[in-house]
């Protein structure tokens, strides 16, 4: 199995690229589903999650090439089903159900199981299409799906999942009728599924709102989409440059979607600005502690917490992260004290003491943003880290060690029994 190894010390310098989003690509792929045709989506991350879906799609039928951009067929969906296999590796998959339904009026998916960081149900997303007249069964894991006629409804969420919202929406672009979504995500990611789906003809108001309303069409065309960047990502990015003192150029940096991740770092001191379409991030390596609590866009991102914790580890003081979005995301604090960390858990808060300094330890990854804080944590700790089972890392970012070795930072990858 992959590890890294960091020699820590290095202030991180130059200017690096953020990739398309991970979260964006995996909706506009799945979104494929809904027309027949070429459809051309560019701005793809290279992940293995990316990977994973591609695999997914090809075996219901579509034929995918990946090169600089991504070309799917989809003349031929005739297969239903989504096995277990394939969806436990990537819980994202069990976003076909709304296309298959909306497209062949039935589906067979295996439920996607928890993860890590959480039990991850998928209730939100069944009862929505129920509220469409899909009539569902759940047994031996999976969900059957079936509907003669897919109608617009009023669906009010119990909370704004953005898994479920994409779901809903991507159903109802075929439904018969108007679908209003209520107490919708309003994630990024979710604006650019929309805009996506807008490339297909799909009739779709308020996305980045609470109030989702889409008019279902009769057909849809092959889409043709560049993907936003990835906004986590991007933040990690931030953390690297605020965590080992250094001074970076980021470039393709989504700002505009950055707002709470970019103003709780320059509350640590991190000073973030703007620089003829670059964004500049520098630190003196001072870091004040800050107080956080994890929200649904646009509140404070779930997938920046883990980062923000290797962050916090050595600031200045006593910080607190509460996270709100999963119950069990606090894996990486017990990593991150094999480090030299000071960070106690009580239910859903963290209490980060910062230390002076980390000490290099071989520490293991749990999920694919404990793996980051893992990383940036390697990166400024005395003598050498490894990280281990660093295929979470490979799930979520693209290259992520060769552009911090560009940017300076002393690691590389190797086999685990070559240690
Ligand atoms: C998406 O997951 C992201 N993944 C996650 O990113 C992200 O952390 C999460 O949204 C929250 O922002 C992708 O977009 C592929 P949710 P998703 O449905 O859609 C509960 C990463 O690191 N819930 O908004 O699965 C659920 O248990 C990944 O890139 C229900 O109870 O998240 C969780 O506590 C990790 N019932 C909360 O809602 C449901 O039917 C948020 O889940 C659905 C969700």
């Amino acid at each position: 199995m992959d590890c890294i190894v960091i020699n820590g010390g290095n202030p991180l310098k130059g200017e690096v690229s953020v990739s398309g989003s991970k979260n964006a690509a995996l909706p506009i792929m799945v979104a494929t589903l809904l027309a027949d045709g070429c459809h051309k989506i560019s701005g793809i991350p290279d992940l293995m999650d990316i990977n994973t879906l591609a695999k997914l799609l090809t075996h219901l039928g579509a034929e995918i090439q990946f090169n600089e951009n991504m070309e799917v067929k989809t003349h031929n969906i005739s297969v239903f089903d989504a096995p277990y296999e394939l969806v436990r590796t990537m819980r994202a998959s069990f976003l076909v159900i709304g296309p298959l339904i909306a497209k062949l009026g039935k589906a067979r998916v295996s439920l996607p199981g928890g993860c890590a960081i959480g039990v991850r149900p998928v209730d939100i997303h069944i009862k929505g299409l129920e509220a469409m007249g899909v009539k569902i069964d759940i047994d031996q894991g999976y969900v059957t799906a079936s509907c003669d006629e897919l109608k617009g409804a009023h669906i009010i969420l119990d909370m704004p999942t953005v898994g479920g919202t994409e779901n809903i929406i991507m159903a109802a672009c075929l439904a018969k009728g108007m679908t209003v979504i209520e107490n919708a995500a309003r994630e990024p990611e979710i604006i650019d599924l929309v805009e996506a789906l807008k490339t297909m003809g799909a009739k779709i108001t308020g996305e980045g709102t609470g109030t989702i309303t889409i008019e279902g069409v009769s057909k849809l065309n092959p889409l043709n989409y560049t993907v936003i960047p990835d906004r986590i990502e991007a933040g990690t990015f931030m953390v690297a440059a605020g965590i080992t003192g250094g001074d970076i150029y980021i470039k393709n940096c989504p700002v505009k979607y950055m707002g709470a991740t970019i103003d709780k770092l320059r509350e640590t001191g991190i000073v973030i600005e703007e620089e003829n379409g670059l964004v500049h991030v520098s630190s003196s390596g001072k870091i004040n502690s800050v107080e956080i609590t994890t929200n649904p866009y646009p509140g404070f991102p779930t997938d920046m917490q883990a980062q923000m914790t290797a962050l916090l580890s050595i600031a200045d003081g006593t910080s607190v992260i509460r996270e709100t979005i999963f119950e069990n995301r606090f894996i990486h604090v017990a990593e991150l004290d094999r480090l030299g960390a000071s960070i106690k858990v009580e239910h859903d808060t963290a209490i980060i003491n910062g230390v002076e300094k980390l000490k290099g330890a071989t520490v293991m990854a749990t999920d694919l943003r404990a793996s980051a804080s893992l990383i940036l944590s390697g990166l400024i700790a005395e003598g050498k880290t490894t990280v281990l089972r660093v295929y979470h890392l490979d799930r979520g970012y693209d290259c992520l060690e060769e552009k911090l070795k560009l940017l300076g930072a002393n690691m590389y990858r190797t086999i685990e029994n070559d240690l």
